[in-house]
């Protein structure tokens, strides 16, 4: 990813932003583009949204320092903090399908609805699509996994009454990953 030159945002980020925690693990979360102080500090979710979402996912067990690994749809942050275009998320899906086929994860979590339109190639709403379990395959992954989708913390920051929704997603979250 550090030396792919195909996607034009690269130009103006400060750093290549790809993944954290434990590659090991049984779980992979996939968002959508670095914000800010993803584009300074190259670690994904550790801005404003990303600390919430740290904070909801500890309630479950769930620490990228022990349990889990986290990247995004794309490496390098919008200028402006725009919404990706439909281009560079396309250019960028081919070394993100490689990343989930290398961490072969047993759980897939989506992280909002870019994410989640991407890489399930589903245009109905995360609305529609959180509180269900989907399978994702891609041509470097020799077999499908299991995918959850929930809302992205930014959309939580500005909508806090949603968290009760999240809150019911991620238990069932919890649950999959006991009986997996
Ligand atoms: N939002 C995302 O989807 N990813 C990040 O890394 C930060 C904010």
């Amino acid at each position: 990813v550090r030396i792919f030159n195909g996607c034009s945002l690269k130009k103006t980020a400060t750093n290549t932003v790809f993944s954290h925690g434990v590659a090991a693990s049984r779980l992979m979360f996939v968002g959508d583009a670095p914000g800010d102080e993803e584009d300074r500090s190259g670690v994904p979710f550790s801005g404003p949204s990303g600390q919430l979402l740290d904070k909801m996912l500890s309630f479950i067990g769930l620490n990228r320092d022990t349990n889990f690994y986290i990247t995004n749809c794309l490496f390098w942050r919008p200028p402006g903090n725009r919404q990706p275009s439909a281009d560079e998320l396309e250019i960028c899906r081919p070394l993100v399908e490689k990343h989930i086929a290398l961490v072969n994860p047993t759980m897939l979590v989506l992280v909002g609805g870019t994410a989640t339109s991407t890489l399930l190639n589903d245009t109905r709403g995360i609305t529609r699509l959180r509180g269900q379990v989907f399978s994702y395959q891609n041509t470097y992954m020799a077999e499908a996994v299991s995918v959850h989708v929930i809302y992205h913390p930014s959309y939580l920051l500005r909508q806090p009454l949603a968290k009760k929704q999240a809150w019911a997603d991620l238990l069932a979250l919890k649950q999959a990953l006991s009986a997996a």
